[in-house]
């Protein structure tokens, strides 16, 4: 499915721009001075420097996971590669001059940030190379921040299909009321804040279309959404379209001085909304539907094989489970520390120090969840420990600290774990039950 959504956008966002070459003229002096890179403000460059910032850190991320012998799925990396050049084309001459000059290369300057290189970003999951990016030192600092409880409660609110549908509406029909847009246009700082505002909630939405998790509804919340919003903006754009006046006064002066009809830029504005970005949306949205067509057949074919079986016996369990399972908590944390002789929550963070979550989903670790690795779900309840060692307090502190000792020909590397540390993480991980 990311692959199809890929494939969407990387089709439509040069559509988008071709769309936009108007009429092939050569440049006039006052689109000449608008482009010259001289004409970058402050807060363009700020955004451009934000962008080589994430770029050097991916690329080292990228590295660090490398020689620890960790990959990142390649389309994952030209989704990033992808969505940071197209917000660079978007921020940069000629198109950020000239998006001050005729109101549709303005339009087109939005889309590409918010119908293109937001979801690219997304699609490529950056967050984790990002971090190891950061280096060893400022990385678990960061993931702590990441996974405080405020900040991850925070980014589970706002990147709820509903919130992140609501506001990133919000933000673009806000923006296009005519005294905002124009204020923006004539107000370095309010562009760069319209700016943020799109690119803002843009990211909540996409990451929220892509990642989310909302129970049962999966995909086809996400479907509901992308087309909703294919429409509501749609209808903006066609308003735009049929506006029989130019609506942003502020494009008056310069299309005076180009030659230009404001009402004929205004009109292609609003075909660009309206048709050209609704194209891409229809092409993301039938993207998550396939990708929902197969889950759901996915989910029947296991659920039909394994409730026939299991429903009886399962109701007896999550009985007795809820019963026990309030008291049983705790006792498994004291047990878990009693046999290690390592604090759980220390070893928690340490998992994130170490670079564990690079290589495993690990239950209650918010940024553990790759695949590398095996899983590292209920640890506690297995019998041997990587297929090799028998599941012991030792072999598991042991296989933590030395995997390569144990076996030479393990793809799991050694990370340098202190005896204490090990003790720790050992301890988290028999919690997991
Ligand atoms: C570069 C990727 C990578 C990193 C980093 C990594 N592991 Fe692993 N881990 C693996 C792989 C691959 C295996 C399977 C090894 C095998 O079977 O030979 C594994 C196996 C394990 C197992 C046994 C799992 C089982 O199902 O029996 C445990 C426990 C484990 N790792 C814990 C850790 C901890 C704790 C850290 C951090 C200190 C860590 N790993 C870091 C890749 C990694």
């Amino acid at each position: 499915m990311r692959a199809l959504a890929v494939l969407a956008l990387l089709v439509g966002g040069p559509g988008l721009l071709v769309a936009s070459a108007h009429e092939g003229h050569a440049l006039s002096d006052l689109e000449r001075a608008a482009t010259a890179p001289g004409a970058l403000s402050p807060f363009d460059l700020a955004a451009l420097g934000l962008l080589v910032l994430a770029a050097v850190l991916y690329a080292r991320g990228l590295r660090r996971l490398r020689r620890m012998g960790a990959s990142v799925p390649r389309g994952e990396t030209w989704a990033m590669v992808a969505g940071l050049v197209t917000m660079a084309v978007a921020i940069l001459p000629p198109l950020d001059g000239l998006a001050l000059l005729r109101f549709h290369a303005h339009m087109v300057q939005h889309e590409l940030m918010m119908l293109v290189g937001a979801p690219l970003l997304m699609a490529g999951r950056p967050l984790p190379v990002l971090l190891h990016g950061l280096g060893a030192r400022l990385r678990p600092v960061a993931a702590r921040a990441l996974q405080a409880r405020g900040t991850s409660g925070a980014w589970a609110l706002l990147t709820t299909p509903v919130v992140a549908w609501t506001l990133h509406g919000l933000a673009i029909w806000g923006w296009h009321l005519p005294v905002f847009y124009d204020a923006a246009v004539g107000n370095e700082a309010l562009h760069a804040l319209q700016h943020a505002c799109f690119v803002g909630t843009s990211v909540l939405f996409w990451w929220g279309m892509l990642h989310g998790r909302y129970g049962r509804a999966g995909y086809g919340a996400a479907v509901f959404f992308v087309f909703t919003t294919a429409v509501h903006t749609g209808i903006l754009g066609a308003i735009l379209t049929f506006a029989g006046v130019p609506l942003y006064p502020a494009y008056l002066a310069p299309a005076a001085r180009l030659g230009i009809d404001p009402l004929g830029d205004q009109q292609v504005a609003g075909l660009l909304m309206w048709v050209a970005a609704g194209f891409v949306f229809t092409l993301l949205g039938l993207g998550l539907f396939a990708a929902w067509l197969g889950e759901s057949a996915r989910r029947t074919r296991a659920r039909v094989t394994s409730l026939a079986r299991r429903v009886p016996m399962a109701l007896i369990a999550a009985g007795v489970a809820l019963t026990l399972s309030a008291c049983a908590h705790d006792a498994d944390v004291r047990m878990a520390e009693q046999l290690t002789g390592g604090d759980m929550a220390r070893g928690k963070a340490a998992l994130t120090r170490y670079g564990c979550d690079t290589c495993h989903t690990i239950p209650g670790v918010l940024t553990a969840d790759a695949t590398v690795g095996p899983p590292l779900s209920r640890l506690a309840m297995r019998t041997y420990l990587a297929g090799r060692l028998e599941n012991t307090p030792g072999n598991l502190v042991r296989w933590i600290r030395e995997p390569r000792r144990v076996d030479p020909q393990t793809a799991m590397p050694d990370t340098g774990v202190t005896e204490r540390d090990g003790r720790d993480i050992a301890a988290y991980l028999y919690t997991l039950r």
